[in-house]
Parts: C-alpha cells; structure tokens; sequence
C-alpha cells in the first residue's frame, strides 16, 4: 500500500466536497491539510465551507484560508447557480464548524513541503493561485514535492476546450496566470481535465445507491450533489453530474484507471482565449520555443470511467460498513 500525503488545495464547491469525502476515507490517503481558494465561492465562503467539511470528515485536519483573487485581476462575481448561495449546494447543516489555522495556505504549503521532502502531493482542484504564490515565495519546493495533481484544463480530446467559455475550463479561467506558472515549474505535474471528467458521469442511479449504502457520506454526496444535478439539466447534462475534482483525487491513487501523453503545457494568460490550456505532445517534433523550454507535464486523455466509479462506490461503501448501527 502507498500512503499519499495530500494537501488538498480545494474551493469548496459541491464536486469538491465529494472528492473530499472521498479522500478522508481512502485508506491510502492522509489528508494532511486542506487549502482553501476563491473560486466556486467567494474565499469567505469557500473558507467556510472547508472548515464546515472537515469537521465532518475530516477532523483534525488543518484548514487553512488561501487566495481571495487571481493573481493579476480582481476577485471573480458570484456563480450561485451552479453550487448554490452558500457554495454548497443550500442542504441544510447541523452544527458549526472549526477554526481555521492561522497562516496562509501558499505558507502553509512551503513550510509543509519543507517538513516533508518528497513526500507530500498538491492536489489542486480549484484555480492555481495558491500554488503559484508558493513557487513565487520558494520556487525551491518545485523539487521537494512528490507530485502535482491538477483538476483543469480541457485538450479537446472530446471535443471541449472548455466549460465557462468555449476556450477556457473554469478553474483555468479564474487565473491563467497562476496556471501558466504551475505548469511551467520544474514538479513533477498530472492534469485531469474536461477530457477525463466529461466522460466521468455520477448518474443519479449511482447517487442514490450511494444514499442507500454508503452511510453517512453516501447520504451527504447525495444531498450535496441535488443542486448539482439541477444545474447539469439546466445545461443539457440530464441524469448526473460530473465527477470533475473527485478524477483528480482518483488519479492520485489509481493512475492506472487514466491514459495520459506528455508534453508541455501553456496556458493562454490574455484576450478571448484566456484559460485555453495547449499541450505540446512529445511526439511532436516541429520546433515551439514558447513550449520546449518547459517540463512535461502528464495530460489525462483517456479514462476507464467504470472502474474510477467503482473505486468511489467502494471507498464510501467500506466505510459504511464499519460505522456503528444506528
Ligand atoms: C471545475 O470548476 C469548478 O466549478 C469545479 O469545482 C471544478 O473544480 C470544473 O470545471
Ligand atoms: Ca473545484
């Protein structure tokens, strides 16, 4: 068994809060913190919706504020009718939540990564910001990490470029500049993006089994993921919701289920394209300076859908069964 020791850069959002789930309850995980980042929500929000989550889930684990906005433009306007008015879907929620730590996340991540050489996986399924701050306060860590797992981007594999305009995956567009840094440092990076998690579908038989069978979590994806549903119907997505941040979680610890092509990536940071991520493929031989100058990075191109869902069903299913009868 490999045990990942994951920070999860998150902006807590309900796909978000399902590959969390997901994650406090992998035996091979040690969620050793969470990182929060505007995006789905407002930083407050997404904040607040960490804490809410981990004292669920995860508790103990330290929840630390990150990024209000991009790099180099304001903080993005609300998206309410996608993850709901309070980021999460609008269920109804018991009891409060814990504190935060007291430092921010692109510090915490440094000082983590110091403390832990070559042990730690960023996985990072909201907008890039928090992890580029860290490489600009200590591009050093580029080496120490054990890996950079993105949820962003789409390679038109299938089609799409993107989901919040025709050229930009969401996470790419709250800020390229961000994402351009991160693909461009010297880590070892994996990017599962449109491409794997359009194919990637929770139906809402899936969800509902999960209600019936998975305890306590399964109850809450299904709650959660209600909202979520509704907004996929509304786009012409009918009977489930994308599992975009959970492929990036299931990647971590069953990259068998993907195929990747390597090669470097660019993020288009200006004009109507912004967010578009191009990959150069290794097998490309045509000279491209603005690419060849950077490291490869792992694109997921292809998914086996069936076992990554399996993997979630069981995760959640196996915890159920060593919780207490009620
Ligand atoms: C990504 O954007 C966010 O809305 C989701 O949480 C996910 O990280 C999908 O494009
Ligand atoms: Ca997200």
């Amino acid at each position: 068994m490999t045990l990942h020791k994951i920070i999860y850069d998150t902006d807590p959002g309900i796909d978000d809060a399902i590959a969390l789930v997901f994650q406090a309850l992998h035996p091979d995980i040690e969620l050793v913190g969470i990182t929060s980042v505007f995006g789905n929500a407002d930083i407050d929000t997404t904040t607040a919706n960490a804490l809410y989550l981990a004292q669920r889930f995860a508790p103990g684990v330290p929840v630390v504020r990150g990024a209000a906005a991009p790099l180099r433009r304001p903080a993005p306007l609300p998206i309410p009718h996608i993850h709901g008015k309070d980021g999460l879907g609008e269920i109804e929620r018991d009891g409060g939540s814990g504190k935060e730590d007291g430092r921010e996340a692109h510090r915490f991540m440094v000082e983590t990564v110091r403390a832990h050489p070559g042990e730690i996986t960023l996985l990072a399924v909201g907008p890039l910001t928090n992890l580029a701050l860290a490489l600009l306060l200590d591009p050093g860590i580029a080496t120490l990490v054990r890996e950079v797992v993105v949820m962003g981007g789409a390679f038109g594999i299938h089609g799409a470029l993107g989901n919040v305009t025709p050229a930009a995956e969401a996470n790419m567009h709250g800020d390229p500049d961000a994402a351009d840094i991160v693909f461009g440092a010297p880590w070892k990076v994996s990017i599962a993006g449109l491409d794997v998690t359009h194919e990637t579908v929770m139906t809402t038989a899936f969800l509902a089994a999960l209600r019936d069978n998975a305890g306590d979590a399964g109850r809450f994806v299904w709650d959660v993921s209600r909202f979520y549903e509704r907004f996929h119907a509304e786009e012409g997505v009918t009977g489930g919701i994308y599992a975009h941040d959970y492929s990036a979680a299931a990647f971590v610890v069953a990259r068998e289920c993907y195929v990747t092509r390597r090669g470097p990536v660019r993020v288009l940071t200006e004009g109507i394209a912004a967010g578009l991520t191009v990959q150069k493929p290794a097998s490309m031989h045509a000279p491209a300076p603005e690419w060849d100058t950077r490291p490869a990075c792992d694109a997921c191109i292809g998914v086996d859908a069936d076992a990554v869902l399996e993997l979630f069903a069981a995760t959640l299913s196996n915890q159920a069964r060593a919780e207490p009868l009620a």
